[in-house]
């Protein structure tokens, strides 16, 4: 177990770990106090020199986009936390709220003291019921023990924070889109620029931060950027979550550090179910390109799997076995993003149907050869013109799954159907919940 640094999740198991009580017994809030006897300018320079990157997918450091917040500018300043958490795959920001959501509002409070922001809004997905009690109830406590409200530990800065549910929808969970929908219109993704640092929420300088990242601040400031800089690879530094799920025998959330391969994260987890062998994996969720076995050894930090032709994103680790239909789980994935696109560009809205009637054809094999050179067509006209990283997204999976299994493709076309028996890849999956490690 050599390989796991558990900060995030080091009092997971505990069974107070989410009340105020619980955090504060574990250290909980200290860093909040170093924070507020620092200038902001020095917490913000803090989380520079840590090499933090936002751990919402698209990597960008945290330091350098609190950095682009005017100071001086006499406007109200907002502190938005992304919990919006939709990608498929993707599931460590809600186990992170359910069992430590103190240190997400510590986090928080630290952030705004930096950027100057007495607002801050946690949007969290509509659909997670238990998490939205816990975190309101945190928020409570946070309130009655004079951490947010006015006159933060009598050093003169106030917070109000206030957590806002969304309705269910993957699309805001983009940054843009996010702020329209807290602003009470429907969540559709704005043209950049200006970006949200400069007209944000309220047309006002705003930071949006993912849970993770925002939750990862209280312990930099604790143990110092060059404690976490220790951690991880040269560029992408610090620990962070990843979570595991599938066909493995033990899913669950591993933090380890930056730079970890699969097969040591596997190792950790047990293998691949009893009697089976790794067929393909997601690197970071539903929308970042398609891994094989020929990426075991990949270092899953932000260079390592680009370099390999793909994307770190959330992390979130789906693994399947050589049961796995690749068109279905593919098929399935394209469903998704029709279903969540937002409609407002032509690409996206009409490419992702499109997409969906192929692949639908094609598991049940009909169509013809030609019918994937179509495919990838669909998909060059749908990435990189569109509006948003949705429709990148749902491309990803699709050309990735064409370059590593277009035998597959073609063996369902000479068969007339799926060779795959569905009920050998799902019954193991739905009845297998991952815990934390
Ligand atoms: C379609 C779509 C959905 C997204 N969903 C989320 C999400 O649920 N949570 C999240 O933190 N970031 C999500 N993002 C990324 C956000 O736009 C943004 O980059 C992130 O919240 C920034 O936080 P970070 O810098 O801490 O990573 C999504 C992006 C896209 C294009
Ligand atoms: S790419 Fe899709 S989700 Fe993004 S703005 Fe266009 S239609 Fe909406």
């Amino acid at each position: 177990m050599s390989k796991l640094t558990p900060v995030l999740s080091a009092h997971w198991d505990q069974k107070d770990s989410f009340t105020f009580s619980g955090y504060k017994g574990n250290g909980g809030y200290k860093a909040l106090e170093k924070a507020l006897a620092m200038e902001p300018d020095a917490v913000i320079q803090s989380v520079k020199d840590s090499g933090l990157r936002g751990r919402g997918g698209a990597g960008f450091p945290t330091g350098m986009k609190w950095g682009f917040i005017p100071q001086g500018d006499n406007k109200e300043h907002y502190f938005v936390v992304n919990a919006d958490e939709s990608e498929p795959g993707t599931c460590k920001d809600t186990p992170l709220m359910m069992a430590n959501p103190h240190v997400l509002i510590e986090g928080i409070i630290i952030g705004s003291y930096a950027i100057r922001a007495n607002h801050a809004f946690i949007y969290i997905r509509g659909e997670v019921a238990h998490v939205i009690r816990r975190v309101q109830q945190a928020i409570e406590d946070a309130y009655k023990a004079g951490y947010l409200g006015k006159n933060i530990l009598g050093k003169g800065f106030d917070l109000e924070l206030v957590l806002h549910v969304g309705a269910g929808a993957y699309i805001c969970g983009e940054e843009t889109a996010l702020l329209d929908s807290l602003e009470g219109f429907r969540g559709q993704p704005r043209l950049r620029p200006p970006f949200p640092a400069i007209a944000g929420l309220y047309a006002r300088p705003t930071i949006v931060n993912n849970v993770e990242t925002v939750a990862s601040v209280p312990s930099i400031i604790e143990n110092g950027p060059e404690w976490f800089a220790a951690i991880g690879t040269e560029k992408s530094k610090g620990y962070t979550l990843y979570s595991l799920s599938g066909h493995v025998n033990n899913p669950g959330q591993f933090e380890a550090p930056l730079g970890i391969t699969l097969r040591e994260i596997l190792e950790l987890a047990g293998g691949i179910r009893d009697g089976h062998k790794l067929k393909f994996w997601t690197p970071g969720g539903s929308s970042t390109p398609l891994f094989t076995d020929a990426h075991l050894d990949t270092p899953l930090d932000y260079e390592g799997v680009s370099a390999a032709g793909s994307m770190l994103g959330t992390k979130a680790l789906q693994i399947f076995d050589e049961t796995t239909c690749i068109v279905r789980a593919v098929l399935r994935w394209t469903e998704f993003y029709k279903h969540e696109s937002c409609g407002k560009c032509t690409p996206c809205r009409e490419g992702t149907w499109w997409l969906v009637q192929i692949l639908k054809d094609l598991e049940h094999g009909k169509g013809t050869p030609e019918d994937l050179d179509k495919l990838l067509d669909l998909c060059d006209n749908i990435m990189g013109r569109s509006f948003c990283a949705l429709a990148d997204g749902a491309a990803s999976p699709i050309i990735s799954s064409i370059q590593y299994f277009k035998d597959e493709y073609l063996q369902h076309l000479a068969t007339g159907g799926c060779p795959f028996d569905a009920e050998a890849s799902t019954k193991f999956v739905t009845s297998n919940v991952g815990g934390v490690k």
